[in-house]
């Protein structure tokens, strides 16, 4: 962590603290802590220095541009970098040139407008002005066979973060959807879709795609599957304060995965889960179907069917649930 973001910490765990033991905590100059002073008050942040007392945070800046949001974000990732641009053909594609230009870890493309974003099976997403469209680049030191429960932890930190956030309560539909429930009807809030790049032994990169419908237009031939934010709620949010909220939530999923697996986060991701106890009709890239009950995911992610009393692991694949109560 820089010695500027340090301060920042430290700032954040006492009310006043002089220049003197900020200076020896860091091991720095006064005249060090003064210059760092004086750049977070030119990022926003209100310190207060008094005689005898020190400094004291009486407040942190409010983020309304991407570049203050990469700014108040590298107090806790400190590789994250933030490209936004008005206008890309995917975030996705973005990030994935990105990765194999040999980018750090925590790059974050952001666009306000997509002109050929796709999901799943390369399907065509619909990403007009409004909604929130993302891709992060990870380099995760994992086995290439764990990687893509990465895809499970992103939807649970949009899960989380819209309850916390936006005060909205949404559920997971295995494998990679958040859904809303309206008059016992799914609507499709947001969609993650993760690509990667492995060898035999270690994972090149990861690229997460995330798509949230915020306040974005629902267009006509998607307005029985799909929802925005602003429709839930009445009320138009703000998308930097949304990628805020889920970058906060993700590092420490993100983190909490690394070290442990998935299997940590197997009971809360049922327990959000939509599917988990109901009859569902998994349909697969080559037209299978498999009829059962879904039993919830297991410690890879992987969802477990119980059909005709036989227990299956299913790796992928389609889900349309026969009832939802
Ligand atoms: C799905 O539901 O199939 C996944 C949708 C993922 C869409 C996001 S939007 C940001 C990123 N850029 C893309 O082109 N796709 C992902």
């Amino acid at each position: 962590m820089s010695k500027k973001f340090e301060i920042l910490r430290v700032l954040k765990e006492h009310r006043w603290i002089s220049g003197q033991k900020l200076a020896e905590l860091l091991g720095i100059s006064r005249s060090d802590v003064h210059k760092h002073i004086t750049s977070l008050r030119e990022s926003g942040y209100k310190i207060t220095a008094k005689r005898n007392l020190g400094y004291i945070l009486k407040s942190v800046p409010e983020v309304k541009t991407y570049r203050q949001l990469e700014f108040v974000m590298k107090e806790f990732i400190n590789t994250i970098s933030i490209r936004h641009y008005p206008m890309l053909d995917s975030t996705q594609t973005q990030a994935k040139k990105l990765a194999d230009r040999d980018l750090k870890e925590w790059a974050v493309v952001v666009a306000d407008v997509q002109t050929s974003g796709y999901g799943r099976l390369k399907r065509s997403w619909s990403s007009g002005v409004g909604g929130l469209w993302f891709s992060i680049l990870l380099r995760p030191e994992i086995e290439p066979a764990l990687a893509s429960s990465i895809s499970l932890v992103t939807s649970l930190a949009v899960v989380e973060m819209l309850k916390k956030t936006a005060q909205i309560n949404c559920f997971l539909k295995w494998p990679n959807d958040v859904v809303y429930i309206k008059d016992t009807k799914l609507y499709k809030v947001a969609g993650i879709l993760t690509e990667m790049s492995t060898d035999v032994e270690s994972v090149r990169w990861v690229v997460v795609g995330c798509g949230i419908n915020v306040n974005n237009k629902i267009p006509q031939e998607l307005k029985e599957i799909a929802i925005s934010l602003k429709s839930i709620c009445g009320k138009s949010f703000s998308t930097i304060e949304l990628l805020k909220g889920f970058l906060m939530e993700f590092k420490g999923l993100y983190k909490r995965f690394i070290k442990e697996g998935f299997c940590v986060f197997k009971e809360l991701y049922n327990k959000r889960c939509i599917i988990t106890g109901k009859q569902v009709i998994i349909s697969n890239l080559y037209g299978e179907r498999l009829l059962g009950v879904a039993c919830g995911v297991n410690d890879k992610g992987h969802l477990i069917l119980d059909s005709n009393n036989k227990k299956l692991e299913v790796i992928s694949g389609d889900v349309t649930i026969k009832e939802i109560r």
